[in-house]
């Protein structure tokens, strides 16, 4: 039996999250998963400040912690290994969780593990899936996050190929910005979904970049929606420079936001689907996953699976509530490469680069 305590503060979210691995059983059980956001601190600078972000890490995080370890019923003492994300992401907020992962690790003399975000977001799809038959097999994984937008041609644990990166903004980025403009809240993603439920898909002709390449791009398609905007309300400018000089949100009526959400969200999910089609068969593996914040969009999700089962793939998606940052995740992998026998020496520091696979 190893209990694994994991904690997450890559960007602006403090996790903590306990759990348990059974002997010779790669199953494990959950005991405890907590996650603060941060969104609130951060909405009124329209981004993430770094010094704000690690200064309510250095808050949140002890109290997390104690209210985990309550949740979960066991001491502290009893915990077999501690882990941390050690990149990629914000320096000063990656330092906070790894900071506190080691000095309990020295503290209490057990093990301590760095992980890759990255690989706690692609394993995340097998976290209630590990069983005897299913260990994580060859797959092509979709990570796609307000971060990351990736494929990655997982060979095994440990064993990965990224074949296809953004070459600019990342998909839940590029849902992030549209909903700016469209006078939307943040996160973006979450408020164009439930817009784009009553909207016509067909209604606006926006373009899908780079399908003939592996790689992808989507601010070509922010800005087509940003040339798009002042057409739709009815103004017209003469250059470029007159309508960037005018005040954005625009004020649209009920039916033409929801089609402006819906015939954005397609224009993200062909291009999503038709790229991750494309890898798993250049590939050859008969498995496709999907995780990170921008998977929780169950219409991208409904395609994928319904993309994959078209054309004999089986898919598998990371539920909901670990889709966006949590430490459960982080926890999962460390638990994968404890019993795989990987361990993290304490020296080993953050990366806010750190690549997936060297
Ligand atoms: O994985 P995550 O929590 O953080 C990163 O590692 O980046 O992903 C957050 C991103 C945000 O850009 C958010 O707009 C997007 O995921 N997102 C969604 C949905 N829920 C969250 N995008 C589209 N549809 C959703 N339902
Ligand atoms: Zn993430």
């Amino acid at each position: 039996m190893k209990t694994i305590l994991a904690i997450e503060t890559s960007c602006d979210e403090t996790a903590v999250a306990i759990l348990r691995g059974r002997d010779n059983n790669p199953d494990h059980e959950l005991l405890a998963s907590e996650v603060a956001s941060q969104i609130a601190a951060h909405e009124k600078y329209g981004g993430i400040v770094p010094e704000i972000a690690s200064r309510n890490h250095l808050l949140y995080a002890p109290r997390l912690l104690d209210r985990t370890v309550s949740a979960a019923k066991i001491d502290l003492s009893k915990v077999d290994a501690f882990a941390a994300t050690s990149g990629p992401g914000l320096a000063s907020s990656l330092m906070i969780g790894a900071s506190i992962a080691k000095g309990l690790a020295i503290g209490f003399g057990k093990s301590y593990l760095a992980i890759n975000h990255l690989e706690g977001h692609l394993l995340s799809p097998f976290f209630r899936g590990v069983d005897h038959e299913d260990e994580i097999r060859p797959n092509i994984s979709l990570i796609v996050s307000g971060g990351h937008t990736m494929l990655v041609r997982v060979h095994a644990l440990c064993d990965y190929q990224v074949v296809a990166r953004t070459v600019d903004d990342a998909a839940g980025e590029a849902f992030d910005k549209v909903a700016k403009m469209l006078g939307l809240g943040y996160p973006g993603g979450p408020e164009i979904e439930k817009l784009a439920r009553n909207g016509d898909r067909n209604r606006f002709d926006l373009p899908r970049s780079m399908l003939g390449s592996e790689n992808f791009s989507f601010s070509g398609l922010k800005t087509a929606v940003r040339y798009l905007l002042p057409k739709v309300a009815g103004l017209f400018y003469e250059t470029p420079e007159e309508w960037r000089l005018t005040q954005t949100p625009y004020k649209f009526d009920e039916r033409v936001l929801a089609d402006l959400c819906a015939s954005f969200q397609q224009a993200i999910i062909d291009v999503l689907v038709t790229k991750t089609i494309a890898a798993a068969q250049k590939y050859d593996v008969d498995l496709v996953t999907v995780s990170g914040g921008v998977s929780c969009n169950e219409e991208l999700r409904r395609q994928l699976y319904e993309a994959c089962g078209r054309n004999g793939f089986a898919f598998k998606n990371a539920e909901p509530w670990l889709c966006t940052d949590n430490a459960a995740m982080i926890g999962f992998a460390a638990l994968l490469r404890l019993r795989a026998g990987f361990e993290s020496h304490l020296t080993e520091e953050i990366d806010p680069n750190l690549a997936l696979a060297t």
